[in-house]
């Protein structure tokens, strides 16, 4: 299903179909405009970047595109699917990962009990999660992907520890594997370097970077840190006071004027 009314962007590749197209995308909540007629999209396997200042919108886009709100106006297609009246678990089924701003984990429970949980959830196999945090005995499949996982991010040491007593730079880790082990087309990561040192946002950019090229998954990755974007990926939105400003090649879209200004505090 092709969208002939989509025009391209500056880097935008006409003509071929897209993984993720939402059109038109109007969000209120009450006496607020949090995204104004939004267009988005993202190509099979891309690493698309989406910034702007606090409250631009970014998350309320997020939550729009995966069910969690339901916006007024617009339409979103995914992987050649119009998925707008979908609820959130069977867009999740369809391919769409996310992590959360703050991390959300279970404190008590270990690294491998988390991608186990989500390993199950993924199977569908229809039991609930009390069962689940019971460990009702994982089968040996499940063990090893849960493993894969692990090995994947080199979360060895951690992986039978407790989640509450990692470092918020290994959490994330965890969060984001978690996103994965549900071998998502797109993943959504909302500012995932948000409360790391400059040494553990590279280490995760890195890491990304890694299982992206296996995986070969598309992203769309809000972040503050410039440097996260940058290093990431190859096109870029700017979302501010819930309209797109800008959008094109990441350095196209860093060196504008405009977008400095909203986003940079205009440091010239
Ligand atoms: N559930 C809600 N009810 C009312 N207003 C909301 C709700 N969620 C978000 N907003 C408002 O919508 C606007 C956009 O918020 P949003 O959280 O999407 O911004 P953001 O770009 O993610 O910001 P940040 O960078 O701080 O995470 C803000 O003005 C916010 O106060
Ligand atoms: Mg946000």
């Amino acid at each position: 299903m092709t969208d002939a009314a989509t025009t391209s962007t500056t880097s935008g590749v006409q003509g071929r179909s897209k993984l993720l197209d939402a059109r038109d995308i109007t969000k209120r909540f009450a006496g607020i405009t949090a995204l104004n007629h939004v267009d988005i999209d993202v190509e099979y396997g891309e690493m698309v970047g989406l910034i702007g200042p606090n409250g631009a919108g970014k998350t309320t886009l997020f939550n729009c595109l995966l069910g969690m709100l339901r916006p007024e106006e617009g339409s979103v297609t995914f992987d050649g699917r119009e998925i707008s009246a979908l609820p959130v678990y069977k867009r999740a089924r369809l391919g769409f990962g996310r992590t959360f701003q703050r991390l959300e984990l279970f404190g008590g429970m270990t690294v491998r009990d988390h991608f186990l949980v989500t390993e199950r959830q993924r199977n569908g196999s229809g039991r609930l999660w009390k069962d689940l945090l019971n460990l009702s005995k994982p089968t040996a499949d499940e063990q090893a992907r849960a493993q894969k996982m692990i090995d994947l991010l080199s979360l060895h040491k951690e992986a039978d520890e407790p989640v509450e007593s990692l470092s918020l730079g290994r959490g994330r880790l965890v969060e984001l594997g978690r996103a994965l082990m549900t071998e998502p087309k797109l993943l959504l990561l909302d500012e995932p370097s948000s409360g790391l040192d400059v040494k553990e946002t590279a280490a995760l950019a890195e890491r990304l970077r890694i299982v992206q090229q296996d995986y070969e998954f598309a992203v769309l990755l809000v972040e503050h840190d410039v440097e996260m974007v940058q290093s990431l990926v190859t096109r870029l939105y700017v979302l501010d006071f819930g309209t797109m400003i800008a959008s094109g090649p990441t350095a196209e879209v860093l060196g504008d004027a405009a977008v400095r200004k909203a986003y940079l505090g205009d440091m010239g």
